[in-house]
């Protein structure tokens, strides 16, 4: 009695370790894909299937191809020698697939693992800190922090490249997420560094222009001249209000002027009237 329970929990082991062939094959959201059964001596006669994890989307009676699932309406094409065609992929269709039939009492099968990426966005680069050597830090040079963005990505590589060498790298897989990465840059360093996002059907690639993104490299602020700065804004903002206030006051000068002007003309109407009569 142990000795079958073992024997079976060993069986299904095996089962479980055995390796097959697994193929992957990548794909462009919206393209077509093929999937090859690899068997070369399938018949007419022989019924082949293929599964999408677990349920059956195409097979055939006696030759002929039948679709099951309504994932894959009108979008499947099955060919006699096993070729698989799904039209139109969307991401959903991301799993794997199998193929399956038996030839002369002998069962052949093949898996293939189909991933549908999105093409990729343009990363976007922004410079986040824009600093330059001030007196206390003399030694280092003009720095500047890019940081390389993009949103709502799923299965991509987003690096940074300076000439042919990646510097910093980053990959997302299953989350649809927004990503960024920095990137401490010198200014003196021309447009060679430059920002790549990638996965295996598509890339983008955007590159740094140092001049445009770290201007504000110029001008070398330091904590005095942000003090002063702050300074300088509360007095603007002063100045402001009180040019505010000024201009209220002028109105209500200039309308109780007109008021008056106006009570003193109907006065002098009213005795011209009185003069007239
Ligand atoms: C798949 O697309 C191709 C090319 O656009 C077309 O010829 C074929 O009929 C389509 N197959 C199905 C099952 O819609
Ligand atoms: C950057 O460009 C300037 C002139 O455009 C050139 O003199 C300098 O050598 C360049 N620096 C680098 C690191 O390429
Ligand atoms: C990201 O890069 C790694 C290493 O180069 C690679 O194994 C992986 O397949 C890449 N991922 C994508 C989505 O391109
Ligand atoms: C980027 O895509 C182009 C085609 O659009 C391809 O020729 C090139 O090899 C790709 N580069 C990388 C690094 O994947």
């Amino acid at each position: 009695m142990i000795r079958t329970f073992v024997l079976l929990v060993l069986l299904c082991l095996v089962g479980v370790f055995q390796v097959e062939s697994h193929e992957v094959q990548s794909v462009m959201l919206g393209d077509s894909v093929t999937l090859d059964s690899g068997v070369s001596e399938v018949q007419q006669t022989n019924n082949i299937e293929w599964r999408f994890d677990t349920s059956r989307i195409a097979y055939t009676i006696s030759g002929n191809p039948k679709y099951d699932d309504e994932r894959f309406k009108d979008r499947l094409k099955l060919e006699r020698n096993g070729l698989l065609t799904i039209n139109d992929t969307r991401t959903t269709d991301t799993g794997v697939y199998k193929f399956r039939t038996i030839i002369n009492n002998k069962e052949s099968t093949k898996t293939i693992s189909v991933t549908v990426y999105a093409p990729v966005p343009v990363p976007v680069i922004t410079s986040v800190i824009s600093q330059c050597s001030s007196s206390s830090e003399s030694s280092s040079s003009p720095t500047c922090v890019l940081q390389c963005s993009v949103m709502d990505v799923f299965r991509v590589n987003l690096s940074w490249y300076k000439g042919i060498s990646v510097l910093s790298s980053i990959s997302v897989s299953d989350l649809s997420i927004s990503l960024s990465l920095p990137l401490k840059v010198e200014y003196q360093d021309n447009n060679s560094y430059r920002c790549v996002i990638n996965n295996p059907v598509s890339n983008q690639t955007t590159h740094v222009c140092i001049t445009d993104l770290c201007r504000l490299c110029t001008d070398d602020v330091s904590f005095s001249e942000s003090t002063e700065a702050v300074i300088r804004l509360v007095v603007t903002a002063l100045m402001g209000l009180a040019a505010v206030t000024a201009f209220i006051v002028l109105v209500y000068d200039i309308r109780l002027r007109r008021v008056e002007l106006e009570r003193h003309q109907t006065h002098s109407a009213g005795s011209d009237t009185l003069k007239q009569e």
